[in-house]
């Protein structure tokens, strides 16, 4: 390009005023991403005034695979599994100490208890219900649902008796005031709902009331970091992946922070495993931009991999 034409194109955006509203676009964002950055035990304490929307869980449609859920659907199989595993390594615990052979004595009924804390519509818990141990003991083993909004219970709840799953028992309850009795529940799963958790030390300890002894916590969450933030918080929200407002970066929790919450409540850590997202180009969707993404399939790395989004773990009471 010759220099006149270049001059002329570099004063016509200087008049149009284009530099500065890029670069202060730029700036806004570089501001942002910086602030992912924050000191590593700052998910320890409450937070205040994030922007995370759980309106939206309202009228998410939990139950349309390519709907706004389409993401928990995706990643389901893998979360059952590991999910599945974890109950089962807890239940052959319990049924050992507990003297009784595996559907030899129906006394055992009922006395086992999963709880699933921000269950949402139920797709991981009915997941599990076709979970290879699970499926086989699950008379055995009493499951509750808890979420905060009304209406996903009650889609829950709906689903449930469609699919005869009567044995699943869904409750409207906040993860900060749970209705469980101290020391009543044997594992407590928390998937997807620790990031949207402002005051995260208050739950934990909550959780941690209504554990029995040598109880157990499985979750699953996201870490806060530049990659994280670009890919879930930005691409994802962008492409529809997932609903914008789905989640503000600060409430993402590094593994660090989840371990000293755990110490706190006297919890030992076990495992930080990466679970990866794989997306794929859909040539289709290229004529309605944002549907030009979409996800592919949900795998998990190896514990020593490093973690860069989501990722799933466990810990015991001591
Ligand atoms: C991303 S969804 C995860 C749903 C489900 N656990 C799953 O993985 O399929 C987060 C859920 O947490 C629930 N939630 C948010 N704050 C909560 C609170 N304080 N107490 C209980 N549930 C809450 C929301 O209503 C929503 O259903």
């Amino acid at each position: 390009m010759s220099p006149i034409i270049f001059a002329f194109i570099l004063s016509i955006l200087v008049m149009l005023d284009i530099p500065h509203t890029l670069f202060g676009w730029y700036e806004e964002y570089l501001t942002m991403v910086w602030k992912t950055m924050e000191p590593l035990d700052y998910r320890i304490n409450e937070i205040n005034g994030s922007s995370v929307n759980n309106e939206l869980y309202h009228d998410i449609g939990w139950w349309n695979r390519n709907g706004w859920a389409k993401g928990l659907h995706i990643i389901n199989d893998v979360r059952v599994e590991y999910y599945g595993r974890e109950i089962e390594k807890s239940h052959r615990r319990f049924e050992h100490i507990s003297g009784t052979p595996i559907g030899m004595d129906d006394s055992t009924y009922h006395q086992f208890v999963v709880a699933d804390i921000g269950c949402g519509g139920g797709i991981l818990m009915e997941g599990l219900q076709n979970h290879s141990y699970v499926k086989h003991i699950k008379r055995k083993i009493k499951f509750v649902g808890v979420d905060i909004s009304r209406h996903s219970i009650k889609e829950a709840v709906i689903h449930a008796n469609e699919h005869h799953h009567y044995h699943i028992d869904y409750k409207v309850a906040s993860a900060y005031s749970l209705p469980f009795r101290n020391e009543s529940i044997d594992v407590i799963m928390l998937s997807d709902i620790l990031d949207h958790l402002d005051d995260l030390p208050r739950a934990m300890n909550e959780v941690s009331r209504v554990l029995k002894d040598h109880g157990k916590i499985v979750f699953g969450t996201i870490t806060r970091r530049v990659w994280s933030y670009l890919n879930i918080c930005n691409l994802a929200e962008w492409f529809g992946l997932i609903p914008l407002g789905t989640h503000d970066y600060r409430l993402f929790i590094t593994p660090d922070e989840m371990s000293t919450l755990f110490n706190a409540i006297q919890f030992k850590p076990n495992e930080f495993i990466p679970m990866d997202v794989s997306w794929k180009f859909d040539w289709n969707g290229m004529v309605a931009f944002r549907n030009m993404i979409r996800f592919n399939k949900a795998t998990l790395k190896k514990a020593s991999c490093p973690v860069k989004g989501l990722y799933l773990g466990y810990a015991h009471k001591k």
